[in-house]
């Protein structure tokens, strides 16, 4: 390594840098071979957490081998198994060795898509292009790339707010006449929430809908909390809507015709409310067998997409499709300077001002699959979800507790005495500590449920199998435990 050159950091020389790179590599590909077979958790013992944090502010720096190998014993060593071939926790698509290198492609640019005529720009541009596609919005949609669903959903409801009370990104809420309202189900995700909060709308101005008995909005309940407040001197401008739930996976409801696939459609159109959907990923282009509204007639769509959920990557292709990559679509805030990247020059665009980084991730992702092999990708994932759902019904001590649309799966042991719901959540730590698979919990109509999202290649039909014989056989242990 060179000392330091005038001001600051230390440089290096290609041929140090390479070596650097190389260092790294093998960490990665090391990490990479154990991947597919690796216990899907590792929690680290509390001693080499205590000594991690134990460490004081370094007055110097080491040198970098050294503080790469710590990283791969101290860090890499104990990592959520996200990519083992029944990672099935949150939503978390496997990271791809294409998407990686990527990653390390995109970082070394380092771009501010802020402004300047730059190609990381028409990266965003042409990957929000192919996703508005896939979920089947009109030419000329327009997008950004951000952090992620929870960015996502805010710069979505920040057009909206614009939109429907013209004036309030200058003045604030002063600027509308009646306290806005936004609807979005009891299962939305809670960035919704947060997204309200941060708008300054206040958390009073979101309105719960109630779900149906398969967890979807009930619209005709949204229909009269809608009138009520209308009534009430309240301003309804945004409905919500999720394609494809955190917890279950089923798609809300969300136009007022049948869509090509054969969906079933609903919600109410008129006044000028917003539909605004949380993320669309499955949407009409992607899973047309499956239960998925359409934009439609929706006047002023607005899509916060991720292109992860339920995927599977077909084979050796580039990417991972960016788990970064959430493109709210349409937004006309877009005119208020919310979006303006378009203009080539164009200042002033969304909060993010790297994401064109993560969009080679994106690029990579979709153009190496292509669009004809994300159904089959899909369908796969959903193929080992509903495999799991199937065993789960075939045995006489586990309980299905929800249909999916997609790929997420919900199910409990069922006990033979005591509290099921403490039942299950011991059952899932169990689960963690084993380590065969990884799923996440939750609490559907007050019964806590052992949740899974398949999104993950590497999964199988065998892996289904896995995943019942690993919880009744801990199930079993449990009970025996209990007496
Ligand atoms: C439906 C939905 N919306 C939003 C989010 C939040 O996404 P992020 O964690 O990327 O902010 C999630 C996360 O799983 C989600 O499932």
């Amino acid at each position: 390594m060179k000392p330091d050159r005038g001001r600051g950091a230390p440089d290096l020389d290609a041929k140090d840098f390479r070596d650097l790179l190389g260092q790294a590599a093998d960490i990665a590909a090391r990490h990479w071979e154990r991947v597919p077979d690796m216990p899907a958790y590792t929690r680290p013992p509390e001693a080499v957490v205590a000594a991690f944090r134990a460490q004081p502010l370094p007055e110097r720096g080491a040198p970098v081998r050294e503080i790469f190998d710590r990283i791969e014993r101290d860090v890499v060593a104990y990592p959520l198994g996200v990519g083992q071939r029944r990672w099935w926790g949150f939503i978390n698509s496997p990271p791809h060795p294409v998407g990686i290198a990527a990653d390390l492609i995109a970082t070394t640019l380092k771009n501010n898509c802020a402004g300047t005529s730059q190609m990381a720009i028409q990266v965003e541009l042409t990957v929000m292009d192919w996703l508005a596609q896939l979920v089947g919005l009109p030419r000329g949609a327009n997008g950004l790339l951000v952090s992620g669903g929870s960015m996502a959903n805010l710069v979505a409801l920040a057009g909206c707010r614009e939109a429907k009370l013209p004036g309030t990104r200058r003045r604030g809420l002063r600027a509308a006449a009646h306290q806005p309202t936004i609807y979005a189900s009891t299962e939305a995700h809670s960035c919704v929430r947060r997204a309200v909060e941060l708008l300054g709308l206040g958390t009073d101005a979101l309105r719960l809908v109630p779900v149906d008995r398969e967890y979807r909005m009930d619209v005709a309940t949204l229909r009269q909390m809608i009138a009520a407040d209308r009534a009430g001197g309240l301003e309804p401008i945004c409905v919500v809507a999720s394609a494809g739930t955190v917890n279950t996976g089923v798609v809300d409801p969300l136009a007022e015709r049948r869509c090509r696939a054969g969906a079933r459609v609903l919600v109410p159109r008129g006044r000028g409310l917003w539909r605004c959907r949380c993320r669309a990923p499955r949407a009409r282009a992607v899973v047309p067998r499956h239960r998925a509204g359409r934009f439609g007639r929706a006047r002023s769509p607005q899509v916060a997409v991720c292109p992860v959920r339920g995927r599977r990557d077909p084979g050796p292709r580039p990417g991972d499709p960016a788990r970064h990559v959430r493109a709210p679509c349409r937004i006309p805030g877009a005119r208020a300077g919310l979006l303006s990247r378009r203009s080539g020059l164009g200042f002033g665009s969304g909060p993010p001002a790297h994401a064109g980084v993560s969009g080679a991730q994106g690029v990579g992702g979709d153009a190496g699959g292509g669009r004809r092999a994300l159904p089959r990708a899909v369908r796969s994932d959903i193929a080992v979800a509903r495999e799991i759902e199937r065993l789960a019904r075939e045995h006489a001590r586990l309980e299905v507790l929800a249909p999916s649309d997609l790929s997420c799966f919900c199910l409990r042991y069922v006990p033979g005495r005591g509290d099921a719901n403490a039942f299950n959540r011991t059952l899932l730590d169990r689960t963690h500590r084993d380590g065969r698979m990884f799923i996440s919990g939750t609490t559907l109509d007050g019964r806590f449920a052992l949740r899974g999202c398949v999104t993950n290649f590497r999964s199988t039909l065998a892996d289904a199998q896995v995943c019942i014989d690993t919880i009744v056989e801990l199930g079993e242990q449990l009970e025996q435990e209990q007496g």
